[in-house]
């Protein structure tokens, strides 16, 4: 396996109560890259991304069947050969609604999870941990002053920066967004669509959007997928520009795909 591959799906099935949800997916995801997923509500984008780190697992009725390998400390490890909360640790999820701990302050949501982990040890390391990581996602300057306020006082693109910190601090190598825009202004939008960029360089990005537009000002990769299969995967510009599939670039070019077979 090359050593620019972050994330190796291998014919990966999920289906819940019997109705398959995810119909053999084998996808690589590069290294230090932001690869975008996209496709129609429904065709099994979230389920994808939570396969990656197991989150699916907390759907006691889903199975799951295939391979996921993800690279921890340079080497390519079977996700599900590793002791789960330690794998969501080193790949993180950010979720489509901001869920930082409401009623914890902003500093406090920052350090329990280093802190329970035994990452840092001690006030004045948690707290500098903290900072390094707000300042990391792009946040400290706004809230700097106000560390010790409720979670929830903040604004939901403040919020979702929050939740992205508190993922850096868990040192993760591979961060997965699912649609972390949705229903914040253009401001916030656009600092996450900046940091989601930034954060390439140190981590391995993979991204389910809604929105095709986004998915050109962010993705070095996209994979489009469509009822629960990969229909395509590529450079974002030869996604965009001159896709293989028809369906493809019916999607992207916005039009209705109901009713069509893959
Ligand atoms: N908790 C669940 N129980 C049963 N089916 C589900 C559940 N969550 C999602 N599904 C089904 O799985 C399919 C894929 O869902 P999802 O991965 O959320 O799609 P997407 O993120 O692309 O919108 C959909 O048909 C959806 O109805
Ligand atoms: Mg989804």
């Amino acid at each position: 396996m090359s050593d620019n591959v972050a994330v190796s799906v291998r014919d990966l099935h999920v289906s819940i109560d019997k109705k398959d949800i995810l119909k053999g997916i084998s996808i690589d995801f590069p290294k230090n890259a932001v690869t975008a997923i996209i496709g129609p509500s429904g065709s099994g984008k979230t389920m994808l991304l939570r396969s990656i780190n197991r989150l699916i697992e907390l759907l006691p009725r889903a199975r799951v069947s295939g391979k996921v390998l993800v690279r921890i400390k340079n080497e390519l490890q079977d996700a599900y050969a590793l002791d789960p909360s330690y794998l969501r640790r080193k790949v993180g999820y950010v979720f489509q609604k901001p869920n930082p701990f409401p009623h914890l302050s902003i500093l406090k949501n920052m350090t329990i999870g280093p802190m329970l982990n035994g990452i840092a040890k001690g006030k004045e390391n948690l707290e500098r941990l903290a900072e390094e990581k707000l300042k990391e996602a792009g946040l400290w300057d706004e809230v700097k002053d106000r560390l010790h306020e409720a979670a929830w006082k903040l604004s939901g693109g403040q919020q979702q920066r929050l939740c992205i910190a508190r993922a850096l601090a868990l040192q993760p190598e591979i961060i997965l967004f699912d649609e972390p825009t949705t229903g914040l202004d253009l401001y916030n939008t656009k600092r996450i669509e900046e940091l989601m960029v930034r954060l390439k360089e140190k981590y391995t990005i993979i991204a389910v959007t809604h929105s095709v537009d986004q998915a050109g000002r962010i993705a070095d990769f996209i994979a489009f997928i469509y009822n629960g299969k990969l229909i395509e995967f590529g450079s974002a510009a030869s996604v965009l520009k001159s896709p293989a599939n028809e369906l493809t670039e019916l999607f992207i070019t916005g039009r209705v795909l109901d009713g069509v077979t893959a």
